[in-house]
């Protein structure tokens, strides 16, 4: 770098160093000020409740977070009481979960990520991030980055899917989001990485059980959103549930000190999930809470969410030289790092005269854009979109009209009356035009009883298309509410069954929080769309999709199988010694009584073949693409450069349409073997119908990097494939070496 460039970036730089140092400094000085209990205090969460008898906790110290309080008079109340009545006036960090938007409601994370555009995740949660602070919340737990690959586990709904490049980019943007340019805007909130780490990889599906990933799946799949997120700037993080290897979360000193603190420069601070401390005594890994809260500060948790084994415990362990001051100063540091960033001690009050800003028009805007954007078509015989050959749509399901549902899981503050629903939608937008007849069929997707399913009928028979909104109701994901059966609940099966017996066209929506199996209905279906909970304005985005205003665009983020006996099944997955080729044997090729034989014969099921039913990255339009000409720049590099992969996409449809290209490498030898494929890059393509552009990709070497035999990150030299494509199962293919 020339000197004039150096001075230029040490004149940059120069500010921020010395704004860094004065924080430290303020910091310092507070803590130096503090007793013992108050600083214990400092790393006490505990959930609001009206009772009245945080007062006096807050009052003398003991509190130093709060969470679950949305009412802003009742925020600055309590915050009047930390400010003015405790010795040394430390304002309270007010925490909730504000995982998909606060009030207006954004689709649930999982969906987010088929939109494939960090941009509109961003936005999402600045949006959210704005509405929750004008309410008095000073901290989200989000995102959520957990990479999950077992559509049993419930709480998928709130990843970003199976891909660890993925969550990584929007993971990050999501924190962008939420925490602005300053924390200390009104309109910022502190984001929260959880949950570290591996919690998606649940055994079974079954939340909370326990994950056993080893060290070097660990490093490349696992971790690397939240290493990004780290880089993002995140401010906290929070620790998960789940025992690795034996290990709880709450009590990892590797993770939470080697990794995050020493590797990653994680200068926020570490919160439990609630009650992950004391949870550590039914793991078996703790006798009481106060073995829980040694193992858990030394680890290096800093706050503790609900459960007091710090706040009793801490004091007794100090004394007994179990936990040391040091350690606990360190805790209490980050924490108060935090809240000096989030200008609380400067501002520590919600201004409630400022006019409101939940729901704004802008927001509503662009949630319906998210939403839009992060539908998956399927399946399209030429059904969709709706043209004005119709008439009568017979609008038919228990997810058609279900404001409730729609929006989700983990939605604590949005409220369903204020959702627009695909009825809704339909009879405001469309009414005019078309005749909208619905029919729910089944009362709600778990209801069994089939009385109301004639009448369905009846109104199909009657209509020109019937558009069936199926699915899931939000309860049926999330946190704790994991399932073994993954079929459409209830008597929804039986709903489409007989909806394809009038012959009409039947366009089917899956309105779900996870992959489902679907494939039944697939093939009853003339179209499919998916989509993840919508959120409040999933309406007017379906509605317009279906008449086709907006094309969908939206891709997978996570593998759908065809049976949950494929599961665990994701795109990147190692080649194996013997991997399938397409053409081995099938369960009805078997002869009677044959001789055992491996031969011929690969890592595959008799009965289900090695394929999903759709690929990650798998998305339809109403237009169609072309994908010429992959080349790249050059086709050897040495470290540190980087190459640039181009392709000409066309758009060889009639409509005007928005595609997500998608690049993939593979790493063809590695010190330990490579995924078959992985995503290094995708960007959503505008293109009117027969327009073409050129889309170009960079990767820098480091973009190949992974953690080889050594546990080093380092890009190995060797030939490398690349692919350019719409999905993971792409097959246009280039190919280059690293020297
Ligand atoms: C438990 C959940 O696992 C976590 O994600 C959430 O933020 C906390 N509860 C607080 O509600």
């Amino acid at each position: 770098m020339k000197m004039k460039n150096l001075l230029f970036f040490a004149c940059l730089l120069l500010p921020l160093g010395i704004y860094a140092q004065q924080e430290e400094q303020r910091v310092d000085d507070l803590l130096s000020k503090m007793t013992l209990e108050e600083k214990i205090g400092q790393m006490n969460q505990l959930s609001y409740d009206r009772s009245g008898d945080l007062d006096a906790g807050i009052r003398s110290g003991q509190i130093g977070s709060l969470l679950n309080i949305v009412d802003p008079a009742e925020v600055n109340r309590l915050q009047a009481i930390a400010v003015k009545e405790s010795r040394l006036g430390i304002p309270l960090i007010i925490g909730r979960d504000v995982i998909h938007g606060f009030k207006t409601i954004f689709p649930i994370p999982i969906g987010q990520a088929a939109a494939f555009n960090p941009g509109i995740v961003e936005e999402g949660a600045a949006i959210a991030a704005a509405e929750a602070r004008s309410m008095g919340v000073h901290w989200t737990f989000a995102p959520m980055l957990d990479i999950s690959r077992d559509p049993r586990w419930g709480r998928l709904a709130e990843g970003l899917g199976e891909d660890p490049y993925l969550a990584s980019v929007l993971g990050s943007a999501m924190v962008r989001g939420f925490q602005g340019k300053n924390l200390s805007d009104n309109t910022s909130i502190a984001a929260c990485i959880k949950h570290f780490v591996a919690y998606g990889a649940a055994e079974g599906g079954r939340d909370y059980n326990s994950t056993n990933i080893p060290p070097y799946l660990m490093r490349n799949v696992y971790l690397p959103p939240f290493k990004a997120a780290v880089e993002a700037g995140a401010a906290t993080l929070m620790t998960s549930f789940n025992d690795n290897d034996g290990i709880p979360a709450s009590g990892n000193t590797f993770l939470l000190r080697n990794v995050l603190r020493d590797e990653w420069k994680f200068d926020g601070f570490v919160v439990s999930d609630w009650a992950s401390i004391t949870e550590m005594i039914a793991h078996g890994f703790c006798a009481d809470p106060k073995e829980a809260a040694m193992k858990a500060t030394n680890a290096g948790v800093d706050m503790e969410m609900v459960s007091r084994s710090y706040i009793r415990n801490l004091p007794a362990l100090i004394k007994e030289g179990k936990v040391s001051v040091q350690t606990v100063d360190e805790a209490v540091r980050n924490i108060l790092r935090i809240k000096f960033r989030l200008g609380l001690f400067d501002h520590p009050y919600v201004d409630v005269a400022k006019p409101s800003v939940l729901y704004a028009e802008a927001h509503l805007k662009a949630a319906q854009k998210a939403a839009e954007e992060s539908v998956v078509l399927l399946k399209n015989t030429g059904v969709l979109p709706l043209n004005n050959t119709v008439k009568t749509i017979a609008l038919i399901g228990p997810m058609a009209d279900a404001p409730h549902d729609q929006l989700g899981t983990w939605v604590f503050d949005g409220e369903k009356a204020r959702t627009i629903t695909p009825l809704a939608a339909l009879q405001q937008q469309y009414g005019q035009q078309v005749k909208i007849n619905y029919e729910k069929g089944v009362a709600y997707s778990r209801d069994n009883n089939t009385s109301g399913i004639a009448a369905a009928v009846k109104v199909a028979q009657s209509a020109d298309v019937v558009v069936a909104v199926v699915g899931e109701e939000a309860i049926l994901s999330g946190e704790a509410h994991s399932l073994a059966a993954w079929e459409l609940k209830g008597a929804q099966k039986q709903l489409i069954a007989e909806l394809k017996k009038t012959g009409k066209p039947l366009v089917i929506i899956v309105i779900a929080g996870r992959p489902l199996a679907i494939q039944h209905e697939l093939d009853a279906a003339d179209a499919m769309l998916y989509s993840f909970h919508p959120g409040t304005m999933g309406g007017p985005a379906l509605a317009g999709i279906l008449f086709g205003k907006v094309a969908p665009s939206g891709k997978l983020p996570m593998t759908f199988p065809k049976e949950m006996g494929q599961i665990p099944m994701y795109y990147n997955h190692n080649n194996t010694g013997r991997p399938f080729r397409g053409n081995e044997t099938m369960i009805d090729d078997i002869p009677l009584e044959a001789a055992q034989t491996s031969l011929g014969n690969s890592s595959y099921y008799l009965d289900a073949g090695a394929a999903p039913l759709f690929p990650f990255g798998f998305g339809l339009s109403y237009s169609t693409f072309d994908y010429t000409n992959l080349r790249l720049d050059k086709t050897t590099l040495k470290q540190g450069e980087t190459l640039t992969a181009t392709v000409t996409l066309k758009n060889t449809g009639s409509y005007e349409a928005t595609e997500v290209a998608q690049l993939y490498i593979r790493d063809l030898v590695g010190s330990i073997a490579r995924p078959v494929k992985e995503l290094k890059g995708f960007k959503r393509v505008a293109l009117k119908a027969g327009e073409s552009a050129e889309v170009s990709f960079t990767l820098h070497t480091d973009d190949l990097a992974f953690y080889g035999i050594d546990m080093k990150e380092v890009a190995e030299p060797g030939a490398f494939k690349l692919w350019i494509g719409g999905d993971s199962n792409t097959q246009l293919e280039t190919g280059f070496t690293l020297e």
